[in-house]
């Protein structure tokens, strides 16, 4: 195992913060390795939108949702709220094209780069896109992927090895435990 497969294995979504803020230099390297990422006949259809704003940051989390295995205690709580979020945006012109799978890679450039950063982060695929719109004023000719929350870790989730469940559960110390199947199970070689 080498550093970056270390980086990648050692990555787990965080859904508890330290208060602490995130640089905008850093934040802007995310949505920079965010770019650079593949994309289908790079054609490019995403775009990025930073939210730091102290004003911005609940108003945001509100439209949110967290955790469903286990909410809402999974649900960040007061003082343990993430401090930025990513808002990966889908260009209208660029709909029919493999725009899913693109915003795939960018997302997990921005996920692995910000715990290169030791930052952790949480993709949110369940969101009220209609309220974050008016939250963000997204320009007319977007429309809202996911959103990546983001903030220095309060928590380490630990992984399990497991063929019998998906579910993930936190324990009597509130510590996360997220199974994940045994490469035996899913590997074929030859
Ligand atoms: C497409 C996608 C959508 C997700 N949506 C949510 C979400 O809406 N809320 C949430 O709390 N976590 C969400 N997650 C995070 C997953 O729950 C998490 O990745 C999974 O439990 C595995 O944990 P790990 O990232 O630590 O490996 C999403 C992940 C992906 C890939």
């Amino acid at each position: 195992m080498n550093e970056f497969s270390k980086l990648i294995k050692t990555r787990r979504t965080v859904r508890r913060f330290l208060p602490d803020k995130i640089s905008m230099d850093i934040l802007t390297d995310l949505a920079d390795c965010a770019r650079l990422a593949p994309s289908a006949s790079n054609r490019q259809p995403l775009a990025f939108h930073i939210i730091q704003k102290e004003d911005l940051l609940e108003p945001v989390f509100q439209t949110l949702s967290w955790a469903g295995y286990i909410r809402p205690r999974g649900t960040p709580r007061e003082g343990e709220k993430p401090t930025a979020y990513i808002v990966v945006l889908y260009n209208k012109k660029f709909q029919e094209t493999a725009i899913r799978q693109d915003a795939g890679a960018a997302i997990q450039n921005i996920l692995l780069a910000a715990w290169s950063y030791g930052i952790g982060s949480c993709w949110i695929g369940t969101v009220n896109r209609d309220e974050l719109a008016k939250v963000i004023k997204l320009p007319e000719d977007y429309t809202i992927g996911s959103v990546i929350a983001l903030g220095y870790p309060a928590e380490s989730p630990v992984i399990e090895e497991s063929e019998q469940t998906v579910r993930y559960y936190k324990d009597e110390n509130n510590v996360l435990h997220v199974p994940k199947k045994p490469l035996k199970s899913i590997l074929f070689v030859d």
